[in-house]
C-alpha cells in the first residue's frame, strides 16, 4: 500500500524523506518518488522498483531545499512506471502531490480538467489532484487544496507543495491513514508512525477531512470548512528499535520469535488470577451483554483466521450464537444486524479498507463494535464503539505472525471477559483458563526451541507443488491460518480442510508422496483425527502431524512428528500456530523467496 512522508523544517529534506520511506517499505510499494521545493523550484525524482534506485537517482543528481513530500507507491490504477510513480505535478510543475488511496470519480474529473486545457501524463487517479490544485489556486495553497478535496470521491491521503508558497506543506486525508509529526522547528506528515520516529514521538492523529497546513512556524490543523482544530499531541512511547530486524536475518523471524513478550504484554493488566478481566476501552456494561443475541466477527486474511478460533471460543464460552465473516463479503450481502447484534472487527493495521465498511455497516445498523486492533489511533480504533488493543508491536513482515497470536488472546479475553459477566461459566473455570493462559508465553518460548524437526521436513519438502493442512475443530482454524502462510511467504499451493470433510472430494487428490500437515492437539477428537490421518497415510501422503506430548501413539501413524508442551486445549492454537509460522519460514528459505516483502502482497490494504 502506498506510503506517504512529508517534511518542512531546517534540515535537508531529501535524506529526511528517504528515510522515512524506508520505514514505509513493510506496507508494500512498486516505485517511490520524492518533490523539493529546491530554490524556488519545484524538483521531482521518481523512479519504479526499490528505494535503493531512487537514491541512486538522487546520488547522481541531488536535490537540496527544506520542503519535500516523498511516496512509495502500490499501483492500482497504470502499471507501475517511472511515469506513474509520484509525485504528480501539474503542467507547469508548480504544484507537486503525493497520495494514498482512490479517487474514483477521476475519470469524471480527468474529462472536466481536459475540457478546460489541461493535460495528463500518467494513467493514475492521482494526477487530476495537482491539476485540480491548478485550477484553484488563488494565492493561498489551503485553500485550493481544500476546493479540490471537496471535488473528488473517495479515499485520501495527501500531501501538497507549490512553487507559490515555498514554505508550505498541506495534507489531508479520508479514509487512508496520515500522521502529523511535530518536532522541534520541523515538522511530518507521514502513513505511519514508523516513518518520523527518528525525528520526533510527538503526533497528532488527523480524522476523516482533517487539514494540515505546516511552514517552519508550526502547524495548524484545519476543518474541510476552514476552522481550526485544537487537538492533543499523542506521546508515542514505543522505541524505533522495535521496528528494526533486531539480529535476526528477517523480520519475520524475530516476529515469530517476538511472541512470548507479545503474549505477555497483550495479557498485562487484564488478566490476572482471583481478579475480575478489566478492560479499560471497553465500556460495554453487564446489561448490554446480557441483550447481545449475536455476534459477528468480522475481518481479513490472517486476522479473519482468529476470529474462525474466536467463534469457538466464544460459543463454548459464552453460549452466544457467532458468525464469522470475511469483510469483503459481509459489506455486501445486506446481512440481519439489529440493536441486539454485537460485531467484532480484527485487524492488525486497523485500516483495512474492507473491515472498516463492514465496521460502518454495522453501525448503521445500530450494532455495537468492539475493534481488536494493533494500531493506536488507527481508523477502525477510532470509529468502533469500544477497543481492544493488541500491544503486538509494530509488525512489519508482511506476513503476520505476532499479530495473529495476540488477537488470539484479545478473543479469549473477549470470550472471558462476557462469561464472567454472563456467568455461563464457573469461576473455577475461568480461572483454570487464566491460569493456563498466564503460562503460554514459557510455553511459545519452549515450542520456538524446537525448530529441527520443521528445518528437516522442509529440507526434504521445499520443492513440492502442493501442500495439505488438516485439523477438526479448533485444529482446522489454525490449519487455515498454516495454510494461508505458507501460500504467502512460499507460493506453495496448499489448501487447508477440516479433516472429516476429505472424503467428500478432496481426498481425491492424495497420491504417494503428498504433503500432509495434519493437526491432532484436541482431545475429543484426536482418535477421529488418527482415522483421517490413516485415511491419507493409505493412499501414500507424507504426514507430518503436531500433537500434545504425551499423544505419542501418533508416531505409528505418521512419518514425523512434533510435540507441544500441554495447555488447556481450547488455547492449543497459540503453541500449534507457532511450528507452522516457521515451516513456512523454512520453505521460504530454502526456495530463496523475499520472505518479508513476498510478492504481489502489501502489509496493509486499504483500498477495495
Ligand atoms: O491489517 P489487517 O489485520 O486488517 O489485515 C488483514 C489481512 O490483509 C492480513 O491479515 C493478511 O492476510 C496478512 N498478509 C496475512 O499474513
Amino acid at each position: 500500500m502506498c506510503g506517504i512522508v512529508g517534511y518542512v523544517g531546517n534540515k535537508q529534506a531529501a535524506p529526511v524523506l528517504i528515510n522515512g520511506l524506508s520505514k514505509l517499505e513493510y506496507r508494500g510499494y512498486d516505485s517511490a518518488g520524492v518533490a523539493i521545493i529546491e530554490e524556488d523550484i519545484l524538483k521531482v525524482s521518481k523512479c519504479k522498483g526499490r528505494l535503493a534506485n531512487l537514491e541512486a537517482k538522487l546520488e547522481k543528481a541531488p536535490i537540496k531545499g527544506v520542503v519535500g513530500i516523498g511516496h512509495t507507491r502500490w499501483a492500482t490504477h497504470g502499471e507501475p512506471s517511472d511515469l506513474n510513480s509520484h509525485p504528480h505535478s501539474n503542467t507547469k510543475e508548480t504544484i507537486s502531490v503525493v497520495h494514498n488511496g482512490i479517487i474514483e470519480n477521476y475519470i469524471h474529473l480527468r474529462e472536466w480538467l481536459t475540457s478546460k486545457g489541461y493535460k495528463f501524463e500518467s494513467e493514475t487517479d492521482t494526477e487530476v489532484i495537482p491539476h485540480l490544485v491548478d485550477y484553484y489556486y488563488d494565492g493561498n495553497l489551503e485553500a485550493a487544496v481544500m476546493k479540490a478535496v471537496s471535488k473528488m470521491e473517495g479515499s485520501y491521503a495527501i500531501g501538497v507543495v507549490t512553487t507559490y508558497e515555498p514554505g508550505k506543506l498541506v495534507a489531508v486525508r479520508k479514509d487512508s491513514p496520515l500522521v502529523v509529526g511535530v518536532g522541534k522547528g520541523e515538522y511530518f506528515i507521514a502513513s505511519d508512525i514508523p516513518a518520523i520516529l527518528n525525528y520526533t514521538r510527538d503526533v497528532y492523529f488527523l480524522n476523516d477531512k482533517e487539514f494540515v497546513v505546516m511552514t517552519s512556524e508550526g502547524v495548524k490543523l484545519m476543518s474541510d470548512e476552514g476552522d481550526e482544530i485544537k487537538k492533543d499531541i499523542f506521546h508515542v512511547t514505543w522505541d524505533a528499535d522495535a521496528a528494526e530486524k533486531g539480529g535476526y536475518e528477517h523480520f519475520m523471524l524475530k516476529e515469530i520469535h517476538e511472541q512470548p513478550k507479545a503474549i505477555r504484554d497483550t495479557m498485562t493488566s487484564r488478566i490476572a488470577l482471583g481478579k475480575d478481566i478489566t478492560l479499560d476501552k471497553i465500556t460495554i456494561t453487564k446489561e448490554q451483554i446480557a441483550n447481545i443475541d449475536k455476534i459477528y466477527i468480522v475481518a481479513c486474511g490472517t486476522a479473519y483466521h482468529a476470529g474462525v478460533v474466536g467463534k469457538y471460543v466464544i460459543e463454548k464460552l459464552t453460549r452466544i450464537p457467532v458468525e464469522i465473516d470475511i469483510a469483503s463479503e459481509f459489506r455486501y450481502r445486506n446481512p440481519i444486524i439489529d440493536k441486539r447484534t454485537l460485531m467484532i472487527v480484527i485487524s492488525q493495521s486497523g485500516e483495512t479498507a474492507d473491515t472498516l465498511a463492514a465496521l460502518r455497516e454495522a453501525k448503521k445498523s445500530s450494532a455495537r463494535v468492539i475493534a481488536i486492533t494493533n494500531v493506536v489511533g488507527s481508523s477502525v480504533s477510532r470509529e468502533a464503539d469500544d477497543v481492544l488493543y493488541t500491544w503486538a508491536g509494530p509488525e512489519i513482515a508482511v506476513a503476520s505472525t505476532k499479530a495473529y497470536v495476540t488477537q488470539l488472546i484479545a478473543m479469549y479475553i473477549i470470550a472471558l471477559f462476557f462469561a464472567q459477566n454472563k456467568k455461563t461459566v464457573s469461576d473455577e473455570a475461568i480461572e483454570e483458563i487464566k491460569e493456563a493462559m498466564l503460562s503460554l508465553p514459557e510455553k511459545v518460548e519452549e515450542v520456538l526451541t524446537n525448530k529441527e524437526v520443521l528445518q528437516r521436513f522442509a529440507s526434504k519438502t521445499y520443492m513440492h507443488k502442493d501442500m495439505f493442512f488438516l485439523g477438526r475443530g479448533l485444529d482446522y482454524a489454525v490449519a487455515m491460518e498454516g495454510s494461508l502462510k505458507l501460500k504467502e511467504i512460499s507460493y506453495i499451493h496448499s489448501e487447508a480442510y477440516a479433516a472429516g470433510e476429505l472424503k467428500h472430494g478432496p481426498i481425491a487428490l492424495i497420491e504417494k508422496g503428498t504433503i500432509v500437515i495434519a493437526l491432532a492437539t484436541q482431545e475429543e477428537l484426536f482418535e477421529k483425527m488418527v482415522s483421517n490421518i490413516k485415511e491419507v497415510k493409505t493412499r501414500g501422503a507424507n504426514v507430518l502431524a503436531f500433537a500434545f506430548e504425551g499423544n505419542d501413539t501418533i508416531e505409528k501413524t505418521v512419518d514425523s512428528a512434533l510435540y507441544l508442551p500441554r495447555t488447556n486445549e481450547i488455547l492449543a492454537p497459540v503453541l500449534s500456530v507457532v511450528p507452522l509460522q516457521l515451516l513456512s519460514y523454512y520453505m521460504s528459505i530454502q526456495k530463496g523467496c523475499d520472505v518479508d516483502k513476498p510478492r504481489n502482497l502489501a502489509k496493509s490494504v486499504t483500498v477495495e
